[in-house]
């Protein structure tokens, strides 16, 4: 028996099934462009820093030459994970047999190497792929075939300076990481609307207006975005007056989601990565206008920890209930819970892809 009706989400055995999730790390996230770093953690020739893009882990390097370079952070002799954190190296230098790699990526040293006559050092650099940034915002994308970063963000950056952020003045502030008892899909159809913040989220509420025809949804080719203004001129848990007068909450596709609260010069931006099936990890990085008030920003932050834990009920326990077997689809609301149908729409394209 299933159960389902006109205006249902995909399945809900995508959501848990282990074939799904293969595909969508072979289709989606070794395609496409994500958030990995900041520019911060970079910022000098032999800055390295280990970090994801779904599954694929990646080490990015500034090299002596100054350029940004991503490879897989496997190394090529026999898949130990090559780096770790964050730092500083003249060399990358495999701690399992002391493989040696040069910031560029190649091969420089194998030890017992000369005794071993075919050895193709060559050939055995790391594997690179894409790497680009937008202000202090560091992307990586798997596919060395795929587009440019700028093409991927479409009109993202000009949205953002429109909405008075200037990505260049901001200063990293602190990242933030959480993991969830829910596929990445949840977390990022529960980012995707606010038909829930009046009812889930009674303080984020008091600050922004989220009232249809207020809180305003439109979609992108590879984004969409959401709009909402303070409430009241501002009052409530944080000062939400300032230069940023409404709020912009971007979900650039798979899984990059992109915040900017109302008030004074503030981003977080992070990715969603599906740890397991039933398992996602997301961290967020925080940046802010580097003189802004500390109190200022402990108030904003005490707002999004408490958001936060309202949302991990809220993915947790519909990652159970989809799991019932007998209710085997949900039903959207097609103006509230618009962008999910754009999220979906995006999804079901890229799994697609190649027939
Ligand atoms: S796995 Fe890296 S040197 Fe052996
Ligand atoms: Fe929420």
């Amino acid at each position: 028996m299933a159960i389902s009706t006109d205006c249902s989400t995909i399945p809900y055995d995508w959501y848990f099934d282990p074939a799904v999730a293969r595909l969508e790390q072979e289709r989606i996230f070794r395609r496409t462009w994500q958030y990995a770093a900041h520019t911060g953690e970079l910022s000098e020739p032999g800055s390295f820093v280990s970090t994801r893009a779904g599954n694929v882990p990646v080490v990015i390097v500034r090299g002596r030459d100054n350029e940004l370079r991503a490879f897989v952070n496997v190394c090529r002799h026999r898949g130990y994970l090559l780096c770790d954190g964050a730092g500083k190296r003249e060399t990358l230098q495999c701690p399992y047999h002391a493989w040696t790699y040069d910031l560029d990526g190649s091969l420089r040293s194998a030890p017992r190497s000369e005794l071993e006559p075919g050895f193709d050092r060559e050939n055995l650099g790391l594997v690179p792929m894409l790497v680009d940034t937008w202000g202090p915002f560091v992307f990586v994308n798997p596919d060395t075939t795929a587009g440019t970063l700028a093409e991927h963000l479409g009109d993202l950056p000009r949205i953002v300076a429109e909405g008075g952020v200037d990505v260049d003045a901001l200063a990293f502030y602190q990242r933030f990481e959480v993991e969830y008892d829910a596929n990445w899909k949840v977390c990022v159809e529960n980012y995707l609307e606010c038909y829930h913040c009046a009812i889930a989220h009674p303080s984020f509420s008091k600050a922004i207006d989220v009232a249809p025809g207020t809180y305003a949804l439109e979609e992108y080719p590879t984004f969409s975005t959401q709009f909402g203004p303070p409430k009241n001129g501002g009052g409530g848990i944080y000062d939400a007056t300032g230069e940023i007068d409404r709020g912009q909450f971007h979900l650039l596709f798979p899984g990059t989601t992109l915040n900017v609260m109302p008030g004074r010069g503030n981003f977080s931006i992070g990715p969603v990565i599906p740890v397991g099936n039933e398992r996602t990890y997301r961290f967020l990085d925080y940046f802010f206008l580097p003189d802004t008030d500390p109190q200022w920003i402990a108030d904003y932050l005490e707002l999004d920890t408490q958001v936060g834990g309202e949302d991990r009920v809220l993915v947790e326990r519909v990652q159970v209930g989809m799991r019932s077997g007998i209710v085997t689809a949900g039903t959207l609301m097609p103006e509230s819970e618009r962008l999910i149908g754009h999220f979906e729409r995006l999804l079901v394209d890229a799994l697609g892809a190649d027939g």
